[in-house]
């Protein structure tokens, strides 16, 4: 099963509405999203959770498709995996669920295989990609150590674990900072979270110009 976060405000992204119901490529960028988990083979139930005043608009873009339930969300990130999780764990859902941005139009094929494969050994699974540019500390503005960049990965969405595991890391999660990502909380329990590769377009729509770059990739059928 799949739980696809749509409940975010898209405040850098700016634009009237947010990032998720924007059109791109003539349809919704939640739809795409949707439509993306919804072709593997290996996802059963996709669950969405919108915030509470966006549930009709979501209802509307993704009319006619099969929705597992539309759960309300939190007021960060976390909040509303946690709402979704607690969702699924009433209805008694268990084995492997795949968290996923709602912000995230493009799935390449390939990435939710890798992650259910590499499930088989691990409570959680993330795909990643390496840094290209060099990272250097700043130091009041000017440059400082030249960090080592080749141990260090950008980590995207969908992440996979085994549902007991990331539910109880959520009930568990009491640290005052915001986690970055699920996986991170996984590893706090002492899982091991595994990599596996990611792609370049499954970018994540930020900034108002990213838009332009999704616009970009499906002119370009590279789909
Ligand atoms: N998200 C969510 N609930 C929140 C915040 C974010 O479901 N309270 C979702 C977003 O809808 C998005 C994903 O988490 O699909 C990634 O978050 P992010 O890119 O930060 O989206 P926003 O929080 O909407 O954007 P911003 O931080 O620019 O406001
Ligand atoms: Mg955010």
């Amino acid at each position: 099963m799949a739980l696809l976060v749509a409940a975010g405000q898209g405040s850098r992204a700016g634009g009237n509405v947010p990032k998720q119901f924007r059109t791109v490529a003539g349809k919704a960028v939640l739809a795409h999203a949707f439509d993306a988990l919804a072709m593997c083979d290996e996802i059963d139930a996709i669950f969405v959770v919108v915030g509470p005043e966006q549930e009709e608009e979501a209802r509307r873009l993704l009319i006619h498709r099969p929705v597992a339930a539309f759960i309300a969300g939190g007021a960060d990130r976390r909040g509303s995996v946690r709402a979704g999780l607690e969702h699924i764990a009433q209805i008694g859902g268990a084995g492997e669920v795949l968290i996923h941005d709602a912000a995230r139009p493009f799935l390449p094929p390939g990435i939710v295989a890798r992650l259910v494969e590499a499930l088989k050994g691990a409570a959680g699974a993330v795909p990643v990609l390496p840094i290209a540019d060099t990272l250097v500390t700043d130091d009041g503005g000017v440059a400082g150590a030249t960090v080592d960049r080749s141990c260090l990965r950008r980590v995207q969405t969908p992440q996979g674990f085994r549902f007991e595991a990331i539910w109880s890391a959520h009930q568990l999660w009491d640290s005052p900072h915001e986690a970055t990502d699920d996986a991170q909380m996984l590893q706090v329990r002492g899982h091991d979270v595994k990599l596996v590769r990611g792609d370049e377009r499954l970018f994540k729509l930020t900034y108002p110009d990213d838009f332009q770059k999704a616009e970009t990739l499906f002119a370009s059928g590279r789909r």
